[in-house]
């Protein structure tokens, strides 16, 4: 009996295989076939219904697949700094799941401060790894818009005011995340530079400081960097939304840069149908089910890529030319995701993601300012006192949709203690100073009570008696990620230190020579104070490892090599956007107060580009970060000093002058000497990171095209390189170019 049925499972199992064998793979399914066979052959087999499904969500973060035809559902999570942890179905608070608790890689400032386009890859193959194994087909990120000024709210997000840097960086994150299979969504395209009005504001901005300042990072991310998605922006550009935007999404990114992937909206960032329809809108996702601000039980259908479309399409008000446009799109990213059947598999939280995270962490950390060489600390026999709330508060949770459910963080004074455990240098803790002691984001909380109802003088006074007997005080300070101070939502409202800082660092510093001064913000802060303490160090948002990176480099284990990716203003006006009142920030609003128009009338003079107009001396210029060794960057010269298609080759030596080992950053800059239009003074066009033993000395090669001596033509629409002199420039700081060499475009 059992032989029997044994013989009849055979016979079954064999016919199965014959069978199977002998079927075809109908061609959206095989492998073998392009891509855009595929995706054809998928859309002619595809129902209106299932056409306009697949184009806008079906929850907070997810859209149908196709399910009769074997496509899985499309999951997407924020981004850009970890995989946030998965929230309920179609609510923000997060689904309490047990296996979603993420590496946190350092905010996206600090990894532009590394000034490491291969870093950045690595970091984006971590996180995609992560994002697979959380089922996560698309990444919402990286954010890439320009640091405009210091108060822009979720400029912790971004890679800081330089285009070029950003680009350089943002190209390599994307190759990085998408080498393992998952889509990029590069955000927020475009002219999101600030937050506090972000779905009101009307940008109006000329055409040349759009293309040489605003969009050179999102061109290189599409071009280069070949990314899948994009994503709209909630302001306004030529008074249509950004999710919607004939200029920016149908000529500039479609048309002219021939992005063939999906832009998503931002969530709620759509508000017409027509203009969904016809602007470029692929993917309709929101914030609330309505698309706007309420919940509704009938939920996504009320989107405007939903029912609506349908009903449109089937009343004859729209062909489905533009729908087939949209599914194409859709069905690429499918199968470039959900439905590549050789993507690797997912890891979270292994131990080649820590790593990384600690070596962007401690590659992006920039010491600002060490004055009598007080860093690093000599900790044998000694005494610190470690201070403020910055030292023991995660970061990591808050700050909008970036927040993230961390595996482990790392605080500062954690960091500190673990390195010197077992050494005969004793760590005090004082308070200092009470920020923000909620720690609770979508329902993820620190579990830290940083509750202190001490008032500020006495924090202070406990403080600085403590203070008197260190051998160094470490001050930990800065923003912390709750609404205006580095946050989603809203801009910061000053420049200022927060929470009665500046009196306690002050105070510390009157009494103790060695005071370091540690500032944890995505943002520069005004330091009107900063002659009075000997060091000053950036730490970031620096995630998971923060606390093992800072120790690292504030102990002397590494010497720090972060460069500052924007320029730290003394104060406010410093800055082009905060030079021509309020009609350029945060703007004026129309009549009815629905749209509110913001100018940049600072045009392409951004960051450096306005300093070294106004001729402005900034805290702490563009490019600067110091090291615990010294560098003489030297001998600019190219082969031929002249070109005529643009393309140069330069070369410049670099010198460990110090005795540490240590990395610089050479930064090669060029001017314009004559032009028929009004050029920044120079402009950042190539950068290498270098590590150098002491003594050591490496020639680098820089090369640069003809973009880097062109500027866009707004009678012409297009690029144009002048012919005539130019000045390159090299150093390793925007304001320490320490040779030159000049060169002729015929
Ligand atoms: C943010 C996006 C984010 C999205 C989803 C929006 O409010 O602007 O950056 O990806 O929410 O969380």
């Amino acid at each position: 009996m059992l032989r029997l049925f044994a013989f009849l499972l055979f016979i079954l199992h064999s016919s199965f295989f014959t069978l199977h064998s002998q079927t075809q793979l109908p061609p959206y399914l095989d492998p073998s076939k392009d891509i855009e066979t595929r995706v054809e052959d998928a859309l002619s087999r595809m129902t209106l219904a299932e056409k306009i499904s697949v184009i806008h969500a079906q929850s907070k973060f997810s859209s149908p697949g196709v399910k009769r035809l074997g496509m899985p559902d499309f999951w997407t999570d924020d981004g850009p700094h970890g995989v946030r942890p998965d929230v309920l179905w179609d609510e923000w608070e997060q689904a309490g799941q047990t296996n979603d608790s993420c590496v946190a890689f350092p905010a996206l400032t600090c990894l532009a401060a590394t000034w490491h386009p291969s870093l950045s890859a690595m970091y984006g193959a971590a996180l995609g790894e992560e994002a697979l194994y959380r089922g996560k087909a698309m990444i919402l990120g990286p954010g890439i818009n320009i640091y405009r000024t210091p108060l822009g709210g979720r400029n912790f997000e971004y890679m800081g005011e330089d285009p070029y840097l950003t680009s350089r960086m943002v190209v390599r994150y994307v190759q990085g995340l998408q080498s393992v299979g998952v889509a990029s969504c590069v955000k927020h395209y475009c002219l999101n530079n600030d937050e506090e009005y972000r779905h009101q504001v009307n940008v109006i901005v000329g055409d040349r400081a759009l293309h040489e300042i605003y969009l050179p990072g999102f061109e290189a991310a599409v071009k280069e960097g070949k990314a899948w998605g994009v994503m709209g922006a909630y302001n306004l550009y030529k008074d249509e939304h950004n999710c919607h935007n004939q200029y920016t999404l149908g000529k500039i990114l479609k048309q002219d840069w021939g992005f063939d992937g999906v832009v998503v909206s931002d969530w709620g960032g759509a508000h017409d149908l027509d203009q969904a329809v016809k602007n470029g809108l692929d993917m309709e996702f929101g914030t609330w089910t309505d698309g706007l601000t309420m919940g509704a039980t009938n939920a996504y259908d009320m989107y405007y890529l939903s029912k609506q479309y349908q009903k449109a399409i089937l009343d004859g008000k729209y062909t489905t030319k533009e729908l087939d446009e949209k599914v194409r799109r859709v069905l690429r990213l499918f199968f470039r995701t959900t439905m590549n059947k050789k993507k690797p598999y997912g890891f979270l939280c292994s131990e080649e993601h820590y790593l990384t995270a600690q070596l962007v962490a401690r590659e992006g950390i920039v010491l600002l300012q060490n004055e009598r060489n007080v860093l690093p600390i000599q900790a044998e026999g000694k005494k610190i006192l470690v201070v403020g709330e910055n030292a023991i508060k995660m970061m990591t949770v808050g700050g909008g949709s970036s927040s993230l459910k961390a595996q482990h963080e790392i605080s500062p004074l954690q960091g500190l203690q673990e390195h010197l455990k077992g050494s005969d240098c004793q760590i005090e803790y004082a308070r200092g100073y009470v920020g923000d002691t909620s720690g609770n984001y979508n329902g993820v909380t620190t579990g830290q009570n940083l509750k202190d109802d001490r008032t500020p003088e006495e924090l202070i006074a406990e403080a600085v008696e403590k203070a008197k007997t260190a051998d160094y005080v470490v001050i930990f300070g800065g923003l912390n990620k709750s609404d205006y101070q580095d946050c989603e939502g809203h801009d910061r409202k000053t420049m200022d230190l927060p929470y009665n800082q500046e009196k306690l660092i002050t105070a510390i510093a009157d009494v103790n020579k060695n005071t370091i001064y540690v500032n944890i913000s995505g943002n520069a802060v005004s330091m009107p104070w900063r002659k009075q303490v000997p060091a000053i160090v950036q730490g970031w948002f620096l995630g998971s490892e923060a606390g093992i990176a800072l120790a690292a480099i504030l102990l002397g284990d590494v010497s720090p090599s972060g460069h500052l990716p924007f320029t730290w203003y003394e104060s406010l006006d410093q800055c082009g956007a905060h030079s021509f009142g309020e009609a350029a920030f945060p703007g004026i609003w129309r009549e009815g107060k629905k749209i509110i128009d913001e100018e940049y009338k600072e045009g392409i003079y951004v960051g450096y580009r306005w300093t070294d107009k106004q001729k402005l001396k900034p805290a702490f210029a563009f490019g600067h970060g110091l090291s615990y060794t010294t560098f003489k960057v030297s001998n600019l010269r190219c082969a031929f000093n002249e070109t005529t298609d643009g393309n140069m080759t330069f070369k410049v030596d670099v010198t460990n002058t110090g005795d540490r080992p240590g990395a610089d950053v050479v930064q090669l800059y060029i001017t314009d000497v004559k032009c028929s239009v009004d050029r920044p003074v120079k402009e950042l066009k190539a950068f290498q990171k270098v590590i150098l033993k002491p003594g050591e000395t490496q020639t680098l090669t820089l090369n640069t095209d003809k973009r880097a001596l062109s500027f866009w033509d707004e009678t012409t629409g297009d690029w144009k390189a002048e012919p005539g002199d130019f000045i390159a420039w090299a150093g390793d700081a925007s304001d320490r170019l320490t040779c030159k060499v000049k060169f002729t475009l015929k």
